[in-house]
């Protein structure tokens, strides 16, 4: 059960996704509208450590829905792995009387939220991450740009492939988890998805498969190959080698975790964020805000990071039946 709240803290940690300052509008404002403080603490744990923390006002998120990143800064921050730097955030946080926190990112930001609440500081934590790898949540922030995003690209690598009768390989973001390639490969029409998750190594399966493809006259071959499995480069070579199709690799990068946020993705992060704030104010804290089944619910921060997610076989096999 959470202290009461006076003043609550935002912050953004990990890496940023479009949507994130939706999150914090949402968060300022409701905190506002119940009465209380809000503090912005800039660049994740690390600012929180160096003490960059700033009132915020209602003005202060003004006209910052729309734009991509995040206001705040974010930050990796190693000290705050240890106790040591865990106990010292705690104590700045009783320092500038910011009884709660809702710490915006994905599962390590979640492990810092989850020393500040035993610590004594409430914490929520929102699903904020291009990469949509939170399992308690169908939906995180930042994701549903960033597929579109890479989406466009790869239509766009997609017309310059057919007219030079070329294959491409488009490797999507995503760490270790394939949800922007397995969508962008849906929805691209892709020829071959490479998904950490499903793929098995075996080049001479997709060798094959573009040769047959050229033979019934296909003039493009689009791979789209997940950063988790990454090597595209080198892959394109071969594949070259291997077919005398010339093969290109475009590795789409950063351009997938910035641009203006989608109306979904700042739809659901007002929500999102407006519903951290209530949780708290109901005496909730370690808890993380995910999207089920239709509904916003919370979760307890370590049976979240218990929960395991994996590829959807019935779209992974539409997919591939689509890719024919
Ligand atoms: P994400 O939140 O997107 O998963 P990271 O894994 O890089 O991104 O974590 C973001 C930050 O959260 C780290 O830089 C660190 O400050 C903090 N963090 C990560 N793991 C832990 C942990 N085990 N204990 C405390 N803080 C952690
Ligand atoms: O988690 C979001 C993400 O963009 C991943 O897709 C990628 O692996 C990682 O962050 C890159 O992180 P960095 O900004 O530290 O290079």
């Amino acid at each position: 059960m959470a202290n009461k709240v006076k003043t609550i803290g935002v912050l953004t940690s990990g890496g940023d996704a479009p949507g994130m300052n939706a999150a914090i509008r949402a968060v300022v404002r409701t905190a506002i509208a119940r009465g209380l403080k809000v503090k912005g603490i800039k660049k994740g744990y690390q600012g929180l450590l160096n003490e960059e923390i700033v009132d915020m006002a209602a003005k202060d998120v003004s006209d910052i829905i729309q734009r991509g990143g995040t206001i705040l800064g974010t930050a990796r921050c190693m000290e705050f792995k240890t106790p040591e730097g865990q106990k010292k955030g705690a104590d700045i946080c009783r320092k500038h009387g910011i009884d709660g926190i809702v710490v915006i990112g994905g599962d390590g930001s979640y492990r810092g939220a989850q020393a500040l609440s035993r610590l004594g500081i409430n914490t929520i934590g929102l699903p904020g991450t291009i990469d949509l790898d939170i399992a308690c949540t169908e939906y995180t922030i930042g994701f549903d740009t960033a597929v579109n995003t890479a989406m466009q690209a790869i239509d766009k690598v997609k017309d310059t492939s057919s007219s030079h009768e070329r294959c491409s390989i488009i490797e999507v973001m995503g760490r270790n988890a394939g949800y922007i390639a397995l969508w962008c490969g849906i929805a691209n029409g892709a020829e071959d998805i490479l998904l950490p998750e499903k793929y098995d190594y075996n080049e001479q399966e997709i060798i094959n498969s573009i040769i047959k493809n050229r033979k019934m006259g296909k003039t493009h071959h689009i791979i789209i190959n997940a950063e988790g499995i990454g090597h595209s480069t080198s892959m394109a070579r071969r594949i070259e080698a291997a077919t005398g199709m010339e093969t290109r690799a475009t590795i789409l990068g950063y351009m997938q975790r910035g641009g203006s946020p989608t109306a979904k993705d700042r739809y659901y992060a007002s929500i999102m964020g407006a519903y951290a704030v209530d949780i708290m104010l109901k005496g909730k804290t370690n808890r993380v805000v995910g999207y089920q089944h239709g509904e916003f619910v919370d979760f307890d921060i370590e049976s979240a990071l218990n929960m395991e997610k994996g590829i959807d076989e019935y779209q992974f096999e539409v997919s591939r039946l689509l890719a024919i």
